[in-house]
């Protein structure tokens, strides 16, 4: 399916919308649940059934309350706002999750990823599972982004994504950054990931996956040398991910 067209009012809106999430993910610090928000939304597509992917079904109770969604429903309530005041917001900002994702990335230092807008949210929900498992393997790993339609520099430049944030116990039950600075979009994820266990920081089964599998690792090294690889890497994996069902993947 193509994006659809749009007019210049809608890529105005756009804008606004932009510069109003810059403001809220600025003022909330939100910005790696919002980037967590659209990869969990985009990461159930399956290329040989077409179904799931990032089309906003993530905002169906039945999908937000999936266990892997878990801490996600804070995202789509404007990052924690009371009720009132996200009701408020809601009626000016629509809140655009692949918006939000490209947004997140952008005002902590990370590249600039193009946005293509013109999704329709779906009422359709996937069922649960299809999302990575993060006490897997590499073969897990492959399993999961090959049946996106994504490839291995895909599935290394994306796990870079946890350059920001943070593990909740009481969501995931893991715990702790994966960086010094995990409100700061940098090559960190794989600078950390190269030099091992260190005490206060988080490697997941599937982080350290990167490094024991050499298609994997050759990536892994590569990004933590030189940033600009990874960011251009990223970006072009970001949009993809962004566009799965939408173009070709
Ligand atoms: C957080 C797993 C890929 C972005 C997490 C958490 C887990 C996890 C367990 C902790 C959740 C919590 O307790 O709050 C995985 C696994 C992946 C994967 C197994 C497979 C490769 C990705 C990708 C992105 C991403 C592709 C984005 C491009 C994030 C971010 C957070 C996060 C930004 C931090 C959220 C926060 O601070 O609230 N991930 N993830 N992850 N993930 Fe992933």
């Amino acid at each position: 399916m193509a994006l659809p067209v749009v007019d210049t009012e809608y890529l105005k809106e756009i804008d606004k919308a932009r510069r109003d999430l810059r403001a809220l993910i600025a003022y909330k610090n939100c910005a790696p649940i919002m980037l967590r928000l659209a990869w969990h939304d985009a990461g159930t597509y399956d290329v040989n059934t077409k179904t799931g992917g990032p089309n906003g079904s993530i905002r169906n109770e039945e999908e937000y309350s999936h266990g892997s969604n878990n801490g996600l429903k804070i995202a789509l309530d404007f990052c924690g706002e009371p009720f009132l005041l996200a009701l408020f917001i809601y009626f000016f900002i629509k809140l655009n999750i692949y918006l939000a994702g490209v947004v997140a990335v952008e005002v902590t230092g990370g590249p600039t990823v193009d946005f293509v807008p013109g999704r329709k949210d779906s009422k359709i929900s996937p069922k649960e599972g299809r999302l990575p498992d993060a006490k897997r393997g590499a073969p897990h790993l492959r399993d999961i982004f090959y049946r996106m339609g994504l490839s291995d520099k895909d599935i290394v430049a994306l796990s870079g994504g946890h350059t920001l944030g943070r593990a909740h116990p009481e969501r995931s039950g893991f715990d702790g950054p994966w960086t010094r600075e995990p409100l700061k979009f940098d090559n960190s994820y794989f600078v950390e990931l190269l030099n091992g266990e260190s005490e206060g920081l988080l490697q997941l089964p599937t982080d350290k996956a990167l490094l024991e599998d050499p298609e994997f690792r050759r990536y892994v090294e590569l990004y933590a040398k030189d940033e600009d690889a990874f960011f251009r890497d990223y970006a072009a994996s970001h949009k993809k991910l962004s566009e799965l069902g939408f173009s070709p993947a």
